[in-house]
């Protein structure tokens, strides 16, 4: 635990952000909202207003926990790349957020291999201002805390958080709208998944904690909530799942 919090990444150096950078992020903040603007659910929209996230510039990560932190208790904070699970599940149970905070190459503007500043924060840290999402969000590194060296549970989790954080969708209204982060931040997949080559099913934890994902290419379903208070739930089905299967 000690040596969890004596690891201090570098911090996003805000000056340090090139005009082509900026322009970079205009690019795709722009070409992604005329994308998602009708479709994305308010609870990651909602987020994004209440960050004052716009097109003009890059987040300052300062800014944004100022705001971030009075919604939700939670705060971001720069990470290189991926990071140890250790690391990133007792940080997240303590309501922070590893996000990158640099930005893919205009050559790069439609595929990346691993997630940048786009992903992370435009795509991830929208949904950390909503309360239920938050709140999911903090039980799930709960549970994952407690079966780190279990690389199954781990799996199990991994394929919680991967079916709604990154590739939920839910409906709305009587509509399907989006709220991962993995669909948001990809024009791509942003029309692909509402498309009718698509697979929705309903939410359902067991079936989901049964299901393998792929990364490198579109969903082969989503799993669409009919209420975001359903993830009020699927932390304590998880839990039951996991005691049912290592006992
Ligand atoms: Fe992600």
């Amino acid at each position: 635990m000690n040596m969890i919090n004596e690891i201090n990444y570098p911090e996003q150096q805000y000056g340090n952000y090139t005009d082509t950078e900026n322009t970079i992020w205009a690019l795709l903040y722009k070409r992604q909202m005329d994308s998602i603007s009708a479709v994305a659910s308010p609870h990651f929209s909602n987020g994004l207003s209440l960050l004052g996230f716009t097109s003009a510039s890059i987040p300052d990560f300062k800014q944004v926990n100022k705001h971030l932190h009075q919604a939700t208790g939670w705060t971001i904070y720069a990470v290189p790349g991926l990071i140890p699970n250790d690391i990133f599940f007792h940080r997240m149970a303590s309501k922070s957020f590893g996000a990158t905070c640099w930005l893919r190459k205009m050559e790069q503007l439609d595929y990346l291999e691993e997630p940048d500043m786009f992903h992370d924060v435009f795509g991830h840290v929208p949904l950390l201002a909503d309360p239920v999402i938050s709140k999911f969000l903090e039980a799930l590194a709960g549970v994952a805390i407690n079966y780190l060296d279990n690389e199954m549970v781990i799996e199990y989790i991994a394929r919680l958080y991967w079916y709604t954080i990154e590739f939920g969708l839910i409906k709305e209204g009587g509509q399907l709208k989006i709220y991962g982060a993995g669909i948001l931040s990809s024009i791509g997949e942003t029309k692909f998944c509402l498309s009718t080559d698509a697979n929705p099913i309903p939410f359902d934890v067991n079936q989901i904690l049964q299901t393998p994902y792929i990364k490198d290419s579109f969903q082969q379903q989503y799993f669409v909530l009919d209420s975001i208070h359903q993830l009020e739930g699927a932390v304590e089905e998880l839990k039951k799942y996991i005691d049912q299967s290592i006992h």
